[in-house]
């Protein structure tokens, strides 16, 4: 099983990446092959919108840092997605790699029945963490975008958030969540 993990937020002792280790250190304990990708130490752009991987390529025309990563996503069988909330949203290093997901998609991809150029059934692990401690908030990130994950093939999908964790490390404060990544590793790598 290969487990593809893409961390969004900038800092050391990241609440979001500390969910996702969680989860990759148990998933590696089953046996998974793991890949991290820390993607504010890597220099990319996000999608320019040139619409070549739609006319002549079957792949992003970028070649840049994020190249690699994109490929890893289309051979893995669980990809982890994990960022910091940001004004409400996904950090912008993650967004810009899920920008370039649009590179999955084929030429006709508004009428194929098979849109997608991945692989079904993969599976999605989302981990989300913000500084509010109000669940009710930001409450409808996650929905929105595995929407387009379920689209994109990840019939499967897990939440992994914590909230009112704001300073660096103050996850480890939230036991729970980080069972719950050993738990959601047990049940994704299992099946
Ligand atoms: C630029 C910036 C914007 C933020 N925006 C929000 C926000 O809109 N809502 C919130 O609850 N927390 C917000 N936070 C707090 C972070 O979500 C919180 O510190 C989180 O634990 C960071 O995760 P990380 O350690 O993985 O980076 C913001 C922090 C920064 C630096």
């Amino acid at each position: 099983m290969k487990v593809v993990c893409l961390l969004g937020s900038p800092r050391a002792k990241s609440n979001s990446a500390a969910i996702a280790k969680r989860f990759t250190d148990t998933a590696e304990k089953l046996g998974a092959e793991t890949k991290t990708y820390r993607l504010n130490q890597m220099a990319y752009r996000g999608c320019q919108a040139c619409m070549a991987c739609k006319t002549k390529l079957e792949k992003c025309a970028l070649k840049d840092d994020l190249a690699e990563a994109l490929e890893a996503v289309a051979q893995s069988d669980v990809l982890v997605m994990a960022s910091p909330v940001y004004f409400g949203e996904i950090s912008s290093q993650m967004k810009g790699a899920i920008d370039r997901f649009y590179s999955f998609l084929k030429p006709d991809y508004l009428t194929n029945p098979h849109p997608v150029r991945l692989a079904a059934g993969k599976k999605l692990v989302f981990a989300l963490t913000q500084g509010n401690p109000d669940e009710e908030l930001f409450g409808d990130i996650f929905p929105r975008y595995d929407y387009f994950m379920k689209w994109y093939g990840f019939s499967e999908s897990h939440l992994l958030r914590a909230c009112g964790v704001r300073e660096p490390g103050e996850i480890e404060t939230c036991p729970d969540v980080l069972l719950k990544a050993e738990e959601i590793a047990r049940k994704v790598c299992s099946s």
